[in-house]
């Protein structure tokens, strides 16, 4: 909550591997009475429907949280904003999103933004987001990483975003798809100030 008001946070899905991180990182957001602020490129888009199925879908996306991880999520409220709007509320500086999450981030969204092209609204979001000095996490996903990418994460870095490779750990000893998510959620959910039990705290 800030000044009584839901906190506002922009959650960007891009045509990368890894729905999963999403729709996790998504529901614990609502779960936590986060105002989000969802932006899903043409290719997200697809990759939701591909790797979770036709449920998956922008248009069931509550329905479907709701069912594989509780009515929790209703605690939160959900926009969601079309790529090609320019003009949404997350285009501009003067909209209190407090910080904005890319999950997954593919390399050609990663691009634009470490060269600031600001072609659609993921990219723009993203961009006010280094402008204005607020948190900006980008979760990139591929193998091998050609030195273009590379360098294009050092850019953003050197910007002042975080960058979270989609690399779930085994040392907490993962048993399914859904706890490898969990572990990058947690971590999403950490860097955004939140306090959560996706995985457990390593005790050393
Ligand atoms: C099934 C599938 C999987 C993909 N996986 C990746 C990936 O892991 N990383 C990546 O950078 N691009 C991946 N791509 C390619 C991107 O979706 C493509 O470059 C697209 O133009 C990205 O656009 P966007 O950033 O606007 O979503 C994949 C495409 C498909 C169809």
């Amino acid at each position: 909550m800030a000044d009584g008001k839901p906190l506002k946070i922009a959650l960007a899905i891009t045509g990368a591997s890894g729905a999963l991180y999403a729709v996790r990182t998504l529901a614990e957001l609502l779960a936590r009475g986060v105002h989000v602020e969802l932006v899903v490129s043409d290719y997200g888009r697809r990759l939701l429907r591909d790797e979770l199925g036709d449920e998956a879908t922008i248009e069931k996306l509550l329905p479907y949280l709701t069912s594989k991880y509780g009515d929790t999520v209703s605690a939160g409220a959900l926009s969601v904003h079309s790529n090609r709007d320019l003009g949404a509320t997350i285009a501009s500086g003067s909209h209190n999103c407090s910080a904005m999450a890319i999950v997954p981030c593919s390399m050609k969204t990663l691009a634009g933004i470490a060269h600031g092209l600001s072609r659609n609204l993921v990219e723009r979001a993203a961009d006010v987001m280094l402008k204005e000095r607020r948190p900006l996490i980008i979760v990139p996903r591929e193998t091998p990483m050609s030195l273009p990418q590379l360098k294009n994460m050092v850019l953003c870095a050197e910007a002042g975003a975080m960058i979270m490779p989609a690399m779930p750990a085994f040392y907490q000893l993962p048993q399914t798809l859904d706890d490898l998510a969990d572990f990058m959620a947690g971590k999403i959910l950490s860097a955004l100030g939140f306090e959560h039990e996706l995985y457990p705290a390593w005790k050393g």
